[in-house]
């Protein structure tokens, strides 16, 4: 029997390269989660829908923590990518991806906005 498949809303990843943990990264994803899990805002709870998973190193080290987080938006894949994220500022981006309302600006730096979603 396959795995169970959970629909999510988007996929949050906090990196846990090393220079983003001498940053204080490991305790974001830890706050972040329990956060997730209280507010049932977790995939796998009932009415959630954001994902939530730890990645190496995203490519920002001396910017870090660094979050990125993926979703899927009528007009393709939207990314957005945070440095010197704080549990406020990720908890506000999760709250977004549950919501499907505009990702906070505050913090992100990439994409450009010149670069059009799904052109590369
Ligand atoms: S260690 Fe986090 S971006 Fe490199």
């Amino acid at each position: 029997m396959p795995p169970k498949y959970y629909p999510t809303r988007g996929h949050l990843l906090v990196c846990q390269g090393s220079s983003c943990q001498a940053r204080g990264s490991s305790l974001l994803h830890q706050a972040l989660w329990k956060h997730l899990e209280r507010e049932a805002l977790s995939y796998y709870k009932q009415g959630g829908s954001v994902r939530l998973t730890t990645s190496g190193c995203l490519g920002a080290c001396n910017h870090g923590p660094t979050m990125c987080v993926y979703r899927q938006r009528p007009e393709g894949l939207e990314e957005g990518w945070y440095a010197a994220m704080d549990f406020p500022l990720a908890s506000r981006v999760a709250q977004a991806v549950h919501e499907g309302t505009p990702l906070p600006a505050e913090h992100r730096y990439g994409p450009p906005e010149e670069i059009p979603v799904g052109s590369h």
